[in-house]
């Protein structure tokens, strides 16, 4: 037989375990059940001697009300994490990553390019995309039917309508609405019928403009080279070379040291060292004129460059397409 010291010892150790409803019901159907320990050794006591059988008794339920109370507290405690893991939060457990969005490398670049002309005080403007005829080549001294046209794969939208070629006829835009002195960019979308590894019918360009009392090509090669230096890096030298383009006179395509071999010839810059980057000029005299500006009073420059271009230099990406396939895994990696 056990005595009701060891019942007790024994049901508060088995108690303390207890961590589900089921095995808490299964002590207390053990201990204090019809069957149970406690029941069992309550009936025991008739066989004392008479003497002892009221301290027995008193002790034995002391011990039942005892358990009574604990098999109550474990449920409460048992019922307390259910309640916790179902209803309230966890704030212990770690946070779930909230994915975070990026900017395109093309927004970026085009930022970058309009934070630098910034900064050198160039206003930022935009000309419209379904852009007229008049504007995307008459102004900019490109006549119908000249072999100039060539150049530039248009999407016509009517025979005066065109999607705009270049950012180019903001140009007469500005000036039109202004006396100089003008100093202004202008970055948007341009549409070409053109796809392969390095065109895509839609890409960005940014435009600049500065007409002002005599400006000269030594102005246009300081700003590019201000450009050049701060969107790649100060070593990085520049080339001129003499180019044509209707609406500057004289012109010059703009080429830097290559940016991946460092001039020494690798694939990217077909082993010559150099990479184009942008083509630009003095402000033709036909397009003051133009626009209403005496070409004997004012002098200026433009320049225009391809934005996915500059970002394909400064990121080392050979397809062009890259930008527009929307794959993040591509995308998430600027
Ligand atoms: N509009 C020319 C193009 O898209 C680029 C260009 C060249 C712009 C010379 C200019 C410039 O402003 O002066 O090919």
């Amino acid at each position: 037989m056990k005595t009701i010291e060891q019942i007790h010892a024994e049901a508060l150790a088995a108690l303390e375990t207890a961590s589900d409803i089921e095995t808490l019901k299964e002590l207390k159907t053990a201990y204090l059940g019809r069957k149970g320990a406690i029941t069992g050794y309550l009936k025991t006591i008739a066989q004392l001697p008479p003497k002892e059988r009221p301290l027995a008794g008193k002790k034995a339920n002391a011990v039942k009300k005892e358990l009574d109370a604990v098999i109550k507290s474990v449920l409460q405690k048992i019922q307390d994490t259910l309640a916790a893991q179902t209803d309230t939060p966890d704030v212990s457990l770690p946070g779930r990553p909230v994915a975070r969005g990026a900017l395109h490398p093309i927004t970026q670049v085009n930022r970058e390019i309009c934070a630098i002309f910034s900064k050198l005080g160039f206003d930022v403007v935009e000309g419209p995309e379904v852009e007229t005829d008049y504007y995307n080549f008459e102004a900019l001294n490109i006549p119908r039917n000249h072999p100039a046209r060539d150049m530039q794969d248009t999407f016509y939208v009517s025979s005066d309508i065109v999607l705009r070629t270049h950012t180019s006829p903001t140009q007469p835009r500005v000036m039109e609405k202004q006396e100089p002195p003008v100093r202004i960019i202008a970055p948007g979308k341009v549409f070409r019928c053109d796809s392969d590894l390095t065109h895509t019918p839609m890409f960005h360009q940014v435009e600049g403009l500065l007409v002002d009392k005599k400006v000269s090509f030594g102005d246009l090669k300081g700003v590019l080279t201000t450009f050049v230096h701060q969107m790649f890096d100060e070593d990085t030298s520049l080339r001129f070379r003499p180019s044509f383009f209707p609406f500057t006179e004289p012109s010059a395509e703009v080429d830097i040291r290559c940016v991946m071999c460092r001039g020494t010839g690798c694939r990217v810059c077909s082993h010559t060292g150099w990479l184009e980057v942008l083509g630009s000029g003095m402000v033709h005299p036909a397009v003051f004129e133009n626009v209403g500006y005496d070409p004997d009073k004012y002098t200026g420059f433009a320049f225009g460059m391809g934005v996915e271009r500059i970002a394909m230099l400064k990121f080392g990406i050979n397809d062009i397409r890259k930008f527009f396939e929307n794959d993040l895994r591509f995308l998430s990696q600027f």
